[in-house]
């Protein structure tokens, strides 16, 4: 609950504050129901019991009361939430991966032991744990969806700050994922910063790439599988070296990189 940030901490421990309005701002998934799903199916959902309550998309499909103007927003919305994001992050890891000769080696070495010359599936996965640390640890550098956004729907309070209804309140999340309290060389490219213990003793809203709590990205797991599977892939058949400007991370709607990335693929012999 949004409530549970207004127990006015000193402002000394400001960025421990932040860190608790991020998982506040996260885990009000029942307010932000009522705001951002289509009313028409809310209420028809509600209208039956718990038990048989069907899924939001087969009440699209079924037809009910939905019009299909609105199932054709929701596919639209996975086609321009799934395609860009996913892109921005294989382009970043390649990137970051093309300038670490150190990493560039080891994940190559797990590559080619974990699937030689054929592509890999998603049977492979957990044979790279160490190029799906090369995925968090981009994310976390170059988040594809770097604010999220929020419209407040009840009065509240964060520090000194009052929050009324109507306001929409951002979450930096580039500036989290960068932020000196709580990442240690934070502009640096590290993998090791996703080991599993590392992982484990981190508090999990440090790490926000796909957002959290009830509004959580719907296609994370489908997202980070692809992305292991064609980078794994990449790395086990090609070396490849920086070969243009050294990009610039441009916030639009995504942080893209300018002019873009560009690398020297060579296949292995
Ligand atoms: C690296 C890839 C991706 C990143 C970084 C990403 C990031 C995000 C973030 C941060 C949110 C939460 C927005 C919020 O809390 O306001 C989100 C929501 C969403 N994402 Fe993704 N996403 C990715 C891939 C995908 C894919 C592959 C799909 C679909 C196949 C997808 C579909 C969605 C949908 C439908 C939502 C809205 C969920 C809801 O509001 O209940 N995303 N994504």
């Amino acid at each position: 609950m949004i409530s549970t940030i207004t127990q006015s901490p000193p402002s000394s421990t400001f960025s421990q504050g932040c860190l608790s309005f991020v998982r506040a701002m996260s885990c009000g998934g029942s307010r932000r129901e009522r705001l951002w799903s289509n009313p028409s199916i809310v209420r028809f959902r509600r209208s039956l019991p718990a038990a048989s309550r069907p899924r939001v998309l087969v009440v699209h499909v079924g037809g009910t009361e939905i019009e299909m103007i609105d199932l054709l927003h929701n596919m639209q919305f996975f086609i321009v939430a799934g395609h860009e994001t996913t892109a921005l992050l294989l382009a970043w890891a390649l990137l970051l991966v093309a300038n670490d000769e150190a990493v560039r080696s080891r994940a190559r070495a797990e590559a080619k032991a974990a699937i030689g010359n054929r592509p890999a599936t998603a049977d492979d996965l957990a044979r790279s744990p160490y190029i799906e640390q090369i995925l968090q640890e981009t994310l976390r550098l170059y988040p594809p969806v770097a604010l999220l956004a929020r419209n407040v729907i009840a009065p509240d309070q964060i520090y000194d700050r009052e929050i009324r209804p109507g306001d929409t309140v951002f979450l930096n999340i580039y500036s989290l994922h960068r932020h000196h309290l709580w990442w240690e060389n934070p502009n640096a490219f590290e993998p090791d910063n996703f080991t599993p213990q590392k992982v484990a003793a981190r508090d999990r809203y440090l790490h926000l790439p796909f957002g959290a709590g009830a509004r959580i990205c719907i296609g994370a797991n489908f997202a980070m599988m692809q992305a292991q599977i064609i980078l794994t892939t990449l790395l086990s058949r090609f070396s490849f070296h920086p070969a243009g400007p050294a990009p610039t991370p441009v916030m639009h709607m995504t942080v893209r990189p300018e002019p873009g990335v560009w690398l020297e693929f060579t296949p292995d012999a």
